[in-house]
């Protein structure tokens, strides 16, 4: 067990959040190849029909037009970016390194998607378990991460973890939660193809 010390959250850039993201990125963070990756694996992976909450979404949620999941809620930071993603049925904005409460019910969603943005979160714990609480008992967490970030804004206990360490960490946060099982860590681009790697961990929230 790994102790959780407020100096792993430290960001080179500790002014507000809404400051960075104020202006629009209209981009995908990862290459084609990762991100179309990403979109045949939640074809594959989402739950037929189910509703998904896309957390710290952007512009896109790498997701297939005919991927069979059913409606996309996002919430980001940058309105425009949200606005413009149309994968999304609506977008919302909230700070949640400053609220990491989500504005949804309980069991609200079957499936939550966070993609290329752990490394940005100062609270993870507490918005791994507010995740669950809105997840359907059985509903599946993904994320994602490659090798790129915005360094002035990821955690340094993210910056000094090498990319297989971050999945350990990330499965450490979510089993500091006590709401997930079947926690599993997978890569699926090497870097050694020429293309971003990428990599999914995924979590299921415990049933009782
Ligand atoms: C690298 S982008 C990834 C966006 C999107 N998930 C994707 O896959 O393209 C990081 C995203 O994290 C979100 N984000 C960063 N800090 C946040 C915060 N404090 N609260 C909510 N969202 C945040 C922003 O909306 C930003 O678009």
């Amino acid at each position: 067990m790994v102790e959780f010390n407020p100096e792993y959250y430290a960001r080179l850039d500790e002014s507000d959040d809404a400051l960075f993201y104020q202006m629009p990125r209209l981009v995908i963070h990862v290459d084609d190849h990762a991100s179309g990756a990403l979109a045949e694996y939640f074809a594959g992976a989402l739950p037929t029909g189910g509703r998904v909450l896309d957390l710290m979404s952007s512009y896109r949620s790498h997701l297939l037009g005919h991927g069979g999941h059913g409606d996309v809620i996002g919430l980001g930071m940058n309105g425009d970016e949200l606005r413009q993603n149309s994968a999304l049925k609506s977008g919302l904005i909230q700070d949640i390194n400053k609220l990491p409460n989500l504005p949804f019910a309980d069991a609200a969603f079957d499936a939550c998607i966070l993609s290329f943005s752990m490394q940005y979160l100062i609270q993870p714990i507490a918005v791994l378990a507010e995740v669950a609480r809105c997840l359907v008992p059985g509903g599946v967490f993904f994320t994602s991460y490659s090798n790129r970030l915005f360094p002035t804004k990821a955690v340094a206990v993210w910056r000094s973890c090498s990319d297989a360490q971050r999945a350990q960490l990330i499965g450490q946060y979510l089993n500091e939660t006590g709401a997930y099982d079947d926690i599993r860590a997978e890569q699926l681009v090497d870097a050694a193809s020429g293309h971003d790697p990428l990599y999914v961990v995924t979590a299921r929230k415990r049933s009782a």
